[in-house]
């Protein structure tokens, strides 16, 4: 993993560092670190020679670019009207009964945050959520179980390789 500063240059390098570029540099540095930190933020501002404001002012208005540490694993659920009439706390229990965290929380061995998000464009197939950049739809309790497990897995796998 490339340390911060180099991570925001080689960024600055690949999209430019015109105003239109804070945005793909925001994503970018959420990409390798889950979220955005003060330092990150710093080094854009230099990067771009704007205002670190003007960075956290962009950074905040969209939900999806984290400001805390984030797990491994981002589960957002849609709380937007048709998930939120379809289930969607039925939904949301059945994640927080799974892996013992609430909303908004981070499991304790990082793997997974669990947070909410506006519609994600899949109310044709609501209940739907996120994970990282993964959607999912149609979900039931059972099946948000399968797909945990699926990840839970993935996570056992790996650390049995390393
Ligand atoms: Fe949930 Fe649109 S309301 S995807």
């Amino acid at each position: 993993m490339k340390p911060v500063n180099e991570l925001v240059r080689d960024l600055a390098n690949k999209h430019g560092r015109e105003r239109h570029s804070l945005l793909p540099i925001l994503q970018g540095v959420v990409e390798q670190e889950h979220y955005l930190s003060e330092l990150s933020m710093i080094e854009i501002a230099r990067e771009l020679n704007i205002s670190a404001t003007e960075v956290y002012g962009t950074a905040s208005f969209y939900s999806f670019l984290e400001h805390r540490k984030m797990g491994r694993y981002v589960i957002r659920i849609c709380k937007t009207i048709t998930c939120s009439m379809k289930g969607e706390k039925i939904i949301l229990q059945a994640i927080e009964d799974m892996l013992k965290i609430k909303l908004g929380e981070t499991s304790s061995d990082g793997n997974f945050s669990l947070v909410q998000t506006n519609c994600l464009g899949f109310c044709h197939k609501a209940p739907a959520m996120l994970i990282n950049n993964e959607v999912y739809t149609e979900l039931t309790p059972e099946k948000v179980r399968e797909i945990l497990s699926g990840y839970l897995n993935k996570r056992e796998e790996e650390s049995n390789v390393n």
